[in-house]
């Protein structure tokens, strides 16, 4: 079937959301999800989005622009980190006037919290930045967004999985799906394409990401030669729940919860004086893993399963209920421990990835180290890299790049949509992903997708996981190829057309493994250690050679890499203590 729209969308998190709500003002939209929207991932995000609004102490955009420079280990591009840390406050705003219900001060203002990595004044001392609804918030901002884009009249096409963009030369012209009821392959026209199709940590064993964080926009757009930028940059949340990877808030440490290790120690006063436990995520991460490699995890047998507790008792049950509702339900239901009756046993779980589809502050997708614009195309949210977060992460800048970049490429595309026409796709436009699909499905017999996913998922967490050598990323990358080679022979046991979720699943993990490659062939590259890239060979950060952007470049079954300048125009680079 053939749809024809302005403006489409892929993927309907916060990024997709906002943005949809921004050009349904100006142009015909339609929503591409893979889910029913307010499943999207965005509903995870427990537990705030930042905003310099100082309503509980004094704050300033420019400190949390630092805070996020120095927090990417100054990998951040300078200018978009400004631009993100200013735009914050009156996204928040926006937000709250659209129905967003934040957790309020007695006094009736959105109330905010402490999260690791954000300080007043250049790093004096924790502050409160974090906007929060309870550890829900991501899940109110893709309700209060959803029901928005309701009103607006965007149309929504839920459970469509994009399968192939349409590009020309350097205009982009739709998108290929299938959809999930039917089996059918239908075409969309359009003359603007966002992709805002979230994460992809199921490329490792062990994640805080939902099933369908697949990454299929970079994935897709990879094949049809789309660069990917500093996809060795893979954030490990220090606070999964231990052996499952289900996220535990960085709220918990927010509102006072400690780490301790096996001794009852609070082990983070080694590791950054200053913040304690809310230095940044890779810095704890790294220094969970040293407390368990020294044998002071909760075992002690210096495993990797190994782990430690995260201690909320001393906050009380009514903290605990009022501030960190889901955390205390999920603690009960997964653990069967009450967090004011007993510590929560802890372990890093992969959680975000810094690098994806590169993208200027509009949102436009760019195709080479020059910055060549591919006209038509757009990227934001995690499958996008502004590069606002650098090597790492800070907790709450993620809710904040999705609601600010896909509001400004949002408006972009508004104004884009006004010059340009819907295009004349031709009539094989469809073939590369019907052929995929007539292949997997053609009766023969092959291996089946679940044994080589799970090998996947094994050697990325073992391999290139929080700390890293060139011997380990090299076997990665021999392993996925393998992988990848093996795919090429698989076959789906279910060939039927509704709800083919043995299909889906197949299609899914061609992107995995994509992805898997291009992240590993990235990080054996770059020899030194910055942020949440950590070699024991190269222990060092090294700004003479390495302060440079990736771009990995997909080409059948080699990853080709070129690199560009980081943006370092407001701070220069400094060794990084908390
Ligand atoms: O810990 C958390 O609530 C996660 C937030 C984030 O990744 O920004």
């Amino acid at each position: 079937m053939k749809h024809a729209f302005e403006c489409i969308i892929v993927g309907s998190g916060g990024a997709g959301l906002y943005a949809a709500l921004e050009t349904s003002a100006k142009a015909k939209t339609a929503v591409l999800s893979k889910l029913y929207p307010v499943r999207s991932h965005t509903g995870a995000a427990q537990g705030g989005i930042s905003a310099a609004l100082g309503n509980r102490e004094e704050d300033k955009p420019e400190w949390h622009a630092f805070d996020t420079v120095k927090g990417g280990d100054y990998l951040v591009d300078q200018q978009a980190a400004l631009i993100m840390a200013r735009d914050a406050v009156q996204a928040v705003y926006d937000l709250e006037i659209r129905g967003l219900p934040f957790s309020r001060t007695s006094e009736g203002r959105i109330d905010q919290r402490r999260f690791g990595g954000h300080t007043r004044n250049f790093g004096e001392g924790p502050v409160r930045r974090a906007c929060y609804a309870a550890d829900r918030t991501g899940h109110m901002i893709l309700q209060t967004l959803y029901q928005q884009c309701i009103k607006n009249n965007v149309s929504f096409y839920d459970e469509f999985q994009v399968i192939d963009v349409i590009l020309e030369g350097r205009d982009c012209k739709g998108v290929v799906a299938v959809e999930l009821a039917t089996g059918e392959v239908h075409t969309f026209a359009a003359k603007a394409v966002l992709f805002a199709t979230g994460g992809f940590g199921r490329i490792f064993k062990v994640t805080s990401n939902a099933f369908a964080n697949t990454g299929d926009g970079p994935a897709v757009l990879a094949r049809r030669g789309i660069p990917l930028q500093d996809m060795e940059f893979y954030q490990f949340h220090p606070t999964g729940i231990k052996g499952l990877g289900i996220l535990i808030t960085e709220a918990v440490r927010g509102e006072g919860g400690i780490l301790r290790n096996r001794a009852g120690e609070p082990f983070m006063k080694t590791y950054a004086p200053t913040l304690l436990d809310l230095a940044p995520r890779d810095m704890v991460s790294r220094a969970i893993m040293t407390e368990i490699q020294a044998g002071r995890g909760m075992r002690g047998d210096r495993k990797i399963d190994d782990w430690v507790e995260l201690d909320a008792t001393h906050l009380g049950a009514k903290v605990l209920n009022a501030k960190l509702p889901d955390i205390t339900d999920f603690c009960k239901t997964y653990l069967g421990v009450d967090p004011s009756q007993g510590a929560i046993p802890v372990l890093p779980t992969a959680h975000y990835a810094m690098g994806g589809i590169p993208t200027d502050l509009d949102g436009r997708v760019l195709a080479d180290e020059k910055g060549t614009v591919v006209n038509g195309l757009y990227a934001a949210g995690e499958c996008a890299c502004v590069s606002v977060h650098g090597a790492n992460r800070l907790g709450t800048n993620s809710l904040l790049d999705l609601v600010v970049f896909g509001r400004r490429a949002g408006l972009h595309i508004g104004d884009y949509v006004k010059t340009a026409a819907v295009p004349e796709l031709p009539a094989d436009v469809s073939d590369r992903a019907v052929q995929w699909i007539s292949r997997l499905t053609d009766g023969s017999t092959g291996p089946h997708g679940g044994d080589i996913s799970e090998e996947m998922q094994a050697v990325m967490m073992e391999k290139v996981g929080i700390y890293r050598s060139q011997a380990q990323m090299d076997q990665a990358v021999e392993t996925v190829q393998q992988l990848r080679d093996i795919y090429d022979t698989v076959r789906v046991q279910d060939r039927s057309r509704p709800f083919n979720t043995d299909l889906l699943e197949t299609i899914e993990l061609k992107n995995l493994l994509d992805l898997a490659l291009v992240t590993a062939v990235s990080a054996a590259a770059r020899t030194e250690s910055r942020g949440a890239h950590s070699r024991e060979d190269f222990p060092e950060r090294d700004d003479e050679t390495w302060l440079q952007h990736t771009l990995a470049f997909l080409d059948e079954n080699r990853v080709n890499l070129a690199y560009k300048p980081v943006d370092t125009s407001i701070w220069d680079p400094k060794p990084r203590t908390y």
